[in-house]
């Protein structure tokens, strides 16, 4: 083997070791660079006779070509090399099965709050929403329920202290009765009439209702220390009990899908209320057919309560009841633990998506 050829072969050896594209680039210059080896050989030529200078420029000159197509193969082989590895490492296995995106969904309680407000904005009911941290006045003493009421004993209260007044965390959402009539009288009051006299004169009717979170001191099946509570008030002049009967007794049909739903109204007692009824209603048909179910305290609102609106009673009058739309989640759907609502298991609340 001439030196040519050992040329050759040491530099397609030296080639084949190299794996990165730099690294070949830097062996290269070692055989074709300025400094490299078939460049030396170039160089002694200058020493040889004109004879000589050919043949041997010849050989180099082939030494050198087949140098440079080692080399370009290797250029070839590496990038393919590179080329195999990207797409190994992003290789995509299209038998994998796809990621599900997960949807959320209402809570079952939100639907029938959105359902209650749809069906009673028809029936021309603003929606109202009040403070959660509600003070004593609103709560109780507005409602006719003064500080050692004995009705106040059947609300078990949060207490919240440091709130600069008597404060709760609201019991009911009877408070907003007070709250969202003040307002509409304010609103509507005739400059004629003086400000700290109870209102008689004209205005639109008052008819609202008022859904919202309330708290009370309570925890077992049916009980929630949070639960939800919804209110209505609808206050004018010759709005009476027949009206209420009417109006819940439709509210209470679309709500259930069942025109021949029966509504019993029990005599009870709130003390903002007066005459006062607890609404109970009877499924015609179904696992809870024949049953009577209590859904809504009611009642024809107390003088007392009207004069806090701010409303002269002898002129105005009007209903209000307060339900629980958990309760009604509840028998809407045929679920036997108020608690599950509460728990955040999506094994039960993606049921209702
Ligand atoms: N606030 C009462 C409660 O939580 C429910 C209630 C009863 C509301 C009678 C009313 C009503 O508006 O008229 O037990």
């Amino acid at each position: 083997m001439n030196d040519l050829e050992t040329l050759v072969k040491n530099a397609r050896a030296d080639f084949a070791l190299t794996k990165v594209p730099a690294e070949l680039e830097n062996t290269k210059a070692l055989y074709l660079g300025k400094q490299g080896s078939v460049t030396a050989l170039m160089k002694n030529l200058a020493n040889l006779s004109i004879e000589d200078k050919k043949s041997r420029g010849a050989a180099i000159h082939e030494a050198r070509q087949t140098i440079e197509a080692a080399l370009n193969a290797r250029r070839q082989a590496l990038a393919e090399q590179a080329l195999q590895r990207q797409l190994q490492a992003q290789a995509l296995d299209v038998t994998l099965p796809g990621r599900k995106r997960l949807t959320g969904g209402l809570h079952p309680v939100s639907l029938t709050l959105e359902r209650i407000e749809a069906i009673f904005s028809s029936m021309g009911f603003d929606v109202a929403e009040g403070p959660e941290i509600e003070s004593d006045w609103f709560n109780f003493t507005a409602l006719n329920t003064p500080p050692d009421h004995p009705a106040r004993s059947m609300h078990d209260t949060f207490y919240v202290e440091n709130a600069g007044e008597p404060a709760v965390l609201r019991t009911h959402t009877s408070p907003m009765q007070i709250r969202h009539a003040v307002q509409h009288v304010k609103r509507h009051r005739s400059s004629a009439q003086p400000k700290n006299t109870l209102y008689d004169g004209d205005m639109p009717e008052i008819r609202v209702i008022a859904p919202g979170r309330t708290y009370r001191v309570d925890s077992d099946a049916t009980h929630s220390p949070m639960f939800h509570q919804c209110e209505g008030l609808w206050v004018g002049e010759n709005v009476s009990f027949k009206d209420l009967k009417y109006v819940f007794t439709d509210f209470c049909r679309t709500f259930f899908e069942s025109s021949d739903l029966v509504l019993r109204f029990r005599p009870s007692f709130f003390p903002f209320t007066e005459p006062s009824a607890e609404i109970d209603i009877q499924f015609p048909s179904g696992p809870l057919a024949g049953r009577w179910l209590e859904v809504a305290g009611s009642g024809q609102v107390h003088p007392n309560v009207i004069s806090n609106m701010g409303l002269n009673p002898e002129r105005y009058i009007g209903f209000a009841f307060g339900m629980g739309p958990d309760r009604l989640t509840m028998l809407r759907y045929g679920v036997n633990d108020l608690r599950l609502f509460f728990d955040g298991d999506l094994r039960f609340l993606s049921q209702f998506r």
